[in-house]
């Protein structure tokens, strides 16, 4: 069996997904779940996009101790130089530096020859490798690209000292044939490939993304990059859960492993979808609500027999519990205490007393608390971000024959209480033109979605928010038993998140 290294960039190109803007403190929780989980590598971002990215590389590069921690840079002095300054805390630092190396990129993007771009390649891997050991070297378009012409900047980039080879399919275009064609043909073509480690980066555009990284396994690639949840730029990257879980599931045919504690995947996902706001679909392989599910009656009947006639993976084996009923009313701060590690929280003794009193709110107007539940009341309590205004109380005055009306009271962070109303087209249009008001932020609600934590009629409400203002677009989470209140907590969290990020100017993008 062959160990297949994991290399997560859920936080750099799945945070590069329309609308996902995760503040530090998120990112380093992220980090470190995925740490949790056991990845080898983590993206943690591209220092050079802009101070903040910067500042969370580096805050998770201090962070994390048992996976090498690795900036992205384009090709040029500069970028490394901000790489090498935000990774240089790591235990295991890494820098990643890419250049388009595919004909039309060549021509229309960088207006640079075939010997041009390979000097730069070169160039760059050099400059990185004066700070550290780690330089993985990305031929961006590798898919797209002449397969002798790959192979010379291949071998130039690993003689100027790459680590890490690796050979993207950008913009999601070849077939798994064709992938695993290109990890052969450099085998074949690149002397000393077999030195470093060769790397596939698949991305979704044709559903391909998974179904092409197997590809690159079989043709001798020992590195794979994706994110949780598949998320990403366009169509996304490859799903890391449903390649781990096909490795190891058909172990018969791929002969490899991974180094991931596969029971941390439910976790991770829930984690990230509820962070970036990005939902999971319900049909997702392997995290999806129904991915265990079994509708049909013959199903039903031959599951309850044997639950391999139907059932490839067990849904604990991915870490997802039964929802029992665990905590109620009369349970305590020390069986709280326990719930929350056994749900994986690594919580300070203030955020255990936080959460502990947000229980024993949810107590009150919940008869049945379930795990899930659980899960949503602290991480919406653990909001991340720098709270500039506080949500204290919302009032409605709603009659299907007249106008909705709202008042809010906010707190601002210097103490300033702030209370406005305003009337809306509807209940959550009225809440959200009172928060303007109190604000004054010109903000846009570029997108509002509610779903629900558990079933039944006192389910938790799960509101997300997408902001913009200019070219800034952040998401806000807010969770209640009354959608209206988790709508307003949304969007308050959504306009705080503005205006912390609205400090960090954008100095490049990818
Ligand atoms: O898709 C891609 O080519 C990338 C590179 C920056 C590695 O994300
Ligand atoms: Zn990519």
């Amino acid at each position: 069996m062959r160990t297949i290294e994991i290399f997560d960039t859920t936080l750099r190109d799945g945070e590069q997904s329309p609308g996902v803007n995760l503040s530090l403190n998120e990112k380093v929780e992220i980090a470190l779940q995925l740490e949790r989980l056991g990845v080898s590598r983590i993206e943690a971002g591209f220092a050079a996009a802009s101070p903040g990215d910067l500042r969370s590389v580096a805050e998770v590069a201090a962070r994390v101790k048992n996976a090498t921690v690795i900036s992205l840079a384009r090709s040029n002095e500069k970028d490394i130089d901000k790489a090498y300054e935000a990774v240089r805390g790591a235990n295991d630092a890494g820098i990643h530096v890419f250049l388009a190396t595919s004909p039309i990129h060549r021509q229309y993007k960088l207006c640079m020859s075939k010997e041009e771009v390979l000097e730069r390649a070169v160039a760059a891997v050099r400059h990185a490798k004066k700070y550290v050991q780690h330089v993985e070297f990305s031929a961006e378009d590798a898919g797209r690209t002449e397969i002798p012409y790959l192979a010379e900047v291949v071998e130039a980039a690993i003689k100027a000292g790459a680590t890490v080879i690796n050979l993207p399919d950008t913009v999601g275009y070849l077939s798994p044939q064709e992938y695993g064609n290109i990890f052969r043909e450099m085998f074949r073509l690149v002397p000393g490939i077999e030195k470093v480690k060769l790397s596939c980066h698949c991305h979704d555009d044709l559903g391909l993304a998974v179904a092409n990284t197997l590809a690159a396994i079989e043709a001798g690639a020992t590195q794979i990059e994706g994110t949780i949840n598949g998320i990403g730029e366009r169509a996304g990257n490859a799903a890391i859960e449903e390649v781990a879980l096909a490795l190891e599931t058909r172990k018969d045919v791929f002969q490899a492993v991974t180094t991931l504690n596969l029971r941390e995947i439910a976790r991770t996902s829930q984690l990230v979808s509820r962070l970036t706001g990005m939902i999971v679909p319900g049909n997702k392989a392997v995290v999806g609500a129904n991915a265990f599910a079994h509708e049909s009656g013959i199903h039903q009947d031959g599951v309850l027999k044997e639950a391999t006639t139907y059932e490839i993976i067990r849904p604990e084996t991915v870490g997802f519990k039964s929802n029992r009923l665990v905590l109620g009313k009369h349970s305590g701060r020390h069986a709280f205490k326990d719930k929350l590690a056994d749900l994986g929280y690594h919580l300070e003794q203030a955020e255990i007393d936080i959460a502990f009193i947000a229980f024993k709110e949810l107590c009150d107007k919940k008869k049945e608390v379930s795990d899930d539940d659980i899960v949503a009341l602290v991480d919406s309590k653990m909001s991340g971000s720098a709270e500039a205004y506080k949500l204290e109380s919302v009032q409605l005055s709603y009659g299907n024959l007249s106008v909705p009306t709202a008042s809010v009271r906010l707190l601002r962070q210097d103490g300033t209480v702030l209370e406005e109303a305003a009337c809306g087209n509807g209940s959550v249009d009225s809440i959200y033109k009172a928060i303007d008001r109190a604000t004054g932020e010109d903000v846009t609600l570029a997108d509002y979605k509610i779903v629900s934590v558990t079933h039944g009629k006192d389910a938790l409400g799960e509101v997300y928010v997408r902001l913009q203002q200019g070219d800034l677009i952040v998401q806000g989470r807010g969770v209640s038993t009354d959608v209206l209140e988790a709508s307003a907590i949304a969007y308050v969290r959504a306009v705080n998140k503005i205006i912390e990020r609205r400090g960090e100017t954008l100095v490049a993008s990818v």
